[in-house]
């Protein structure tokens, strides 16, 4: 679906645009910003010391350094955008949902890359479209990062459901994150998320993007022979 907004090609020509477009936009690199470090600082750099093998310490060292790096990319626009350091700093605000859960083991992980990190490919696909060129250049250099970060999810998961035992700790580790993540996509008849699509910023609903995402990850489960538990809807 393509974007009524026209094209912003850069922070400086931000100054011809409503406030309300700058407004959007910083709250969308805020967002980033303090997402990816989150969840590096929480998930990916604990999860080297949980990897069970060399190669999977490897491939997880490589995930922390890209997680760090998504955040790094999302900080130099933010403060290119004039935005306080202190709006970026995860310590001072609330963390996403998905965030909140307690990490303890590698199945747990896999998982997590398997699942929140499909869910982040849902945002980054509607920043490769947005108005905001800067914007869309970083979702075009994330976005393969993060492909490699939910296959790898899958491939580990898959490979621990090879014994009986990996199968029931990934199925209860899917169990126990699931519930976290229909909260990533926001609230139904978001205020916010009317402004993005307004200014072109996103091009669905959270409650659109929240089913394509459900539909997904039940998809990937299903193809584990593992199931999805069905998740209570997000209030308005
Ligand atoms: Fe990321
Ligand atoms: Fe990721």
């Amino acid at each position: 679906m393509a974007n009524a907004y026209h094209e912003v090609k850069s922070v400086s020509d931000l100054a011809n645009e409503p406030a309300e477009y700058r407004e959007a936009i910083a709250k969308i690199v805020v967002s980033h910003t303090v997402n990816e470090l989150y969840g590096a600082q929480v998930f990916d750099e604990p999860a080297i010391a949980l990897a069970p093998t060399p190669y999977a310490k490897w491939l997880s060292c490589r995930i922390a350094m890209e997680e760090y790096h998504h955040h790094v990319r999302f900080k130099g626009l933010a403060d290119e955008l004039g935005i306080a350091p202190a709006a970026t700093d995860p310590s001072a605000k609330r963390p996403l949902s998905i965030f909140g859960f307690p990490l303890k083991t590698w199945a747990e992980f896999c998982v997590i890359k398997m699942l929140a990190d499909l869910a982040e490919i849902l945002q980054v696909e509607d920043l490769l479209h947005c108005s905001f060129v800067p914007l869309r250049n970083i979702g075009r250099m994330t976005m393969p990062e993060e492909k490699f970060h939910a296959a790898f999810g899958k491939d580990f998961c898959s490979e621990l459901c090879k014994t009986e035992e990996g199968r029931r700790e990934v199925q209860k580790a899917i169990d126990d994150y699931a519930p976290y993540l229909p909260k990533f996509f926001g609230a139904a008849g978001s205020k916010n998320n009317e402004m993005y699509r307004k200014y072109g910023l996103k091009e669905r609903t959270n409650e659109a993007m929240r089913d394509d995402f459900l539909a997904r990850a039940r998809a990937v489960v299903e193809a584990l022979g593992l199931r999805l538990p069905e998740l209570e809807a997000v209030p308005a």
